[in-house]
């Protein structure tokens, strides 16, 4: 099956610095990729390229077959096939979770007030916020606020959904009622590109692991095999920090644990 998303020799620039370096990523329909990488290694900028927030950059970049860094590139266009949700949720805090949920499809799409709302209506009740429909912003938890703002991108029937980021703000209990979210997408065969610091949660979604350093693709994996068996001392290193207390030897270990 050919790619949904296609980077070749890609590269991006602010001014003098390069930070994204020859990067090569092909995604195929249905593919959940979750990009991971230390702070700065380029990995928001990645997922704004293909949103067309980030400009000064070179090689091809591809959407359904389509140059996308063609000056004639109709950006308006593609964002509505490219949903994308950040770590803020950018709810419009002066309107309701429906009036929220419609803008998209019925301001930028114009597509008919009955058939989105009956839309929203079935995806709210989805992600167990029907109840909510008629709430405004401010009276909303973080997790149902990134919840409505997940469900806001889905109703403009995207093609591809990005996630950077989006539990990084939440409070810990909130966080895996995003998550459930995000992996009830990806078993439904919705193709995902996310960013996260969830390992756990990386390892159970992803078809496929993207590790990234300094603007490089270094490794792209099954979990199976990044996760056991990374392939450079970089993504080691990186993993290293996330089973802190389980790498350390085991003098440091008990030492730490003797009360004085
Ligand atoms: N708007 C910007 N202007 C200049 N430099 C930027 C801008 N946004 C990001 N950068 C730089 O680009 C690099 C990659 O940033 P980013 O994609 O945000 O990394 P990550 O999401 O992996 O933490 C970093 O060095 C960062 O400082
Ligand atoms: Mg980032």
């Amino acid at each position: 099956m050919s790619a949904l998303i296609e980077f070749n020799g890609f590269n991006k620039f602010f001014g003098e610095q390069q930070v994204l370096n020859g990067i090569d990523l092909h995604v195929k329909p249905g593919e959940v990729i979750v990009v991971l990488g230390p702070s700065g290694c380029g990995k928001s900028t990645l997922l704004r390229c293909l949103n067309g927030l980030e400009v000064a950059h070179s090689g091809s970049l591809k959407f359904a077959g389509r140059e996308l860094l063609d000056k004639a590139t109709d950006w308006r266009e593609v964002r509505q096939q490219i949903g994308m949700v950040f770590q803020s949720y950018h709810l419009f805090p002066h309107m309701s979770v429906l009036d929220n949920l419609l803008l998209g499809p019925v301001k930028v799409q114009k597509r008919e007030r009955s058939d989105a709302l009956a839309q929203a209506e079935a995806l709210l009740a989805r992600v167990g916020l029907l109840d909510k429909r008629d709430a405004f912003p401010r009276e909303l938890s973080g997790g149902q606020q990134q919840r409505i703002a997940i469900v806001r991108s889905l109703c403009m029937n995207p093609k591809v959904m990005l996630f950077d980021e989006v539990t990084a703000a939440l409070d810990p209990e909130m966080v895996k009622e995003v998550l459930e979210v995000i992996q009830g997408l990806a078993r439904e065969g919705m193709t995902l590109l996310i960013v996260t610091h969830e390992m756990a949660f990386a390892r159970a979604v992803a078809d496929r692991i993207v590790f990234m350093d300094a603007g490089r693709i270094l490794e792209q994996n099954p979990p199976e095999i990044f996760f056991t068996n990374p392939q450079t001392a970089r993504a080691q290193q990186f993993l290293e920090k996330f089973s802190y207390v389980a790498a350390l030897p085991k003098t440091t270990q008990t030492k730490e644990l003797e009360l004085p």
